[in-house]
């Protein structure tokens, strides 16, 4: 693929406008799924939707790559309309299917080749088993693998037509943390290759270590739209400073010092203090200084930063359950 050019962050590779969904509400009357939500995916990145179950995602994935009809509203994959010039579509991207679906008695490189098959440029079934650790599986089953080869299995074989755009739709769900890890270090090489990756997740760790930006998105909406670390800067939380100090002060004495926006005192038996820290460079030096100064021991300090756990509590009212 031609991934040269300077610009190449700034051309679009998803756009979707005021896309909706509506479907059948079980109680009677309907609901929308998806909820009028806008946004554009750059060439290169790697993009994450966000949210919990129910959120949309998967409505809104399988939009973009043709298999769903919106029910008003537009998107466009690398400028062609995903309804009205499908099969152009269809050409240029890739598609994670879930492995339960693949041919049962086709060995794992009978699936790719056959996969190839389908489309006029393909990359070689040994080669892409390779880049997923599967050689020695190559004459296995799908139903002889573990959960993270087939989970890996499946991503490469959204893979064979050599795509330039790759939606992968909960590419981690009920992998343990080991195989998690070895599927981002996958998802990474792809978008490495220049790909653009599309990604839904419930993971909040998975968001933020893995996407360039992430869409939130809860009850069909998309309710905010950022990288990790924009998402976080746009709290305005700014730091924590958390310690322990042997006997007791007064909360605006720590307050007074210089980065620390304001201080809490959790006085539950112990004096364990809570600094809102602008600036923890200059905050945590002080606050060590202050405490010799002080002649007070200083305990267990700890330094945190708001993470996205934060952001889909302050954006959506409540916590994104794993
Ligand atoms: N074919 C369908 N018919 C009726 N409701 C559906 C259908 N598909 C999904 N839904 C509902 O739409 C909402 C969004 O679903 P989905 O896009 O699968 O969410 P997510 O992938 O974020 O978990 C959910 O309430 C789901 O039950
Ligand atoms: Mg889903």
């Amino acid at each position: 693929m031609a991934t040269t050019a300077t610009t190449f962050r700034d051309e679009v590779a998803v756009r979707v406008h005021d896309l909706v969904r509506t479907y059948p509400h079980p109680e009677g009357g309907t609901f929308d799924a998806v909820a009028g939500i806008s946004f554009e995916v750059r060439r290169g990145e790697v993009f994450a939707l966000l949210g919990p179950n129910g959120a949309g995602k998967t409505t809104t994935l399988e939009i973009l790559e043709g298999l769903g009809e919106p029910t008003t509203g537009r998107a466009e994959v690398l400028g062609y309309d995903v309804q009205r010039q499908r099969e152009e579509v269809k050409r240029r991207i890739g598609v994670q299917l879930q492995a339960s679906s693949y041919f049962e008695h086709l060995t794992l490189r009978e699936i790719l080749v056959l996969f190839g098959s389908f489309y006029p440029t393909r990359r070689d079934p040994d080669d892409l088993l390779a880049l997923v650790g599967l050689t020695g599986k190559r004459q296995a089953l799908v139903g002889q693998l573990s959960g993270g080869q087939a989970q890996r299995f499946s991503i490469v074989a959204a893979l064979v037509s050599d795509p330039e755009v790759v939606f992968l739709d909960e590419p981690t769900t009920g992998l343990d943390p080991q195989a998690r890890r070895t599927l981002w270090e996958l998802i990474r090489r792809i978008n490495a290759e220049g790909r653009t990756v599309v990604l839904t997740t419930h993971y909040l760790e998975e968001a933020e270590t893995l996407a360039d930006r992430v869409a939130i998105l809860d009850h069909g909406e998309l309710v905010a739209l950022d990288t990790p670390a924009g998402h976080i800067a746009a709290l305005g939380v700014g730091h924590r400073v958390r310690f322990r100090l042997a006997r007791l002060v007064e909360a605006e004495q720590l307050a007074a010092l210089p980065g620390v926006a304001d201080a809490d005192v959790h006085a539950n038996g112990e004096a364990t203090y809570d600094l809102r820290v602008t600036d923890p460079a200059h905050a945590v030096p002080a606050l060590f200084a202050w405490a010799t100064h002080a002649g007070i021991d200083l305990a267990d300090v700890r330094v945190t930063t708001p993470t996205l756990e934060d952001v889909f509590l302050a954006r959506t009212g409540h916590h994104l359950r794993d």
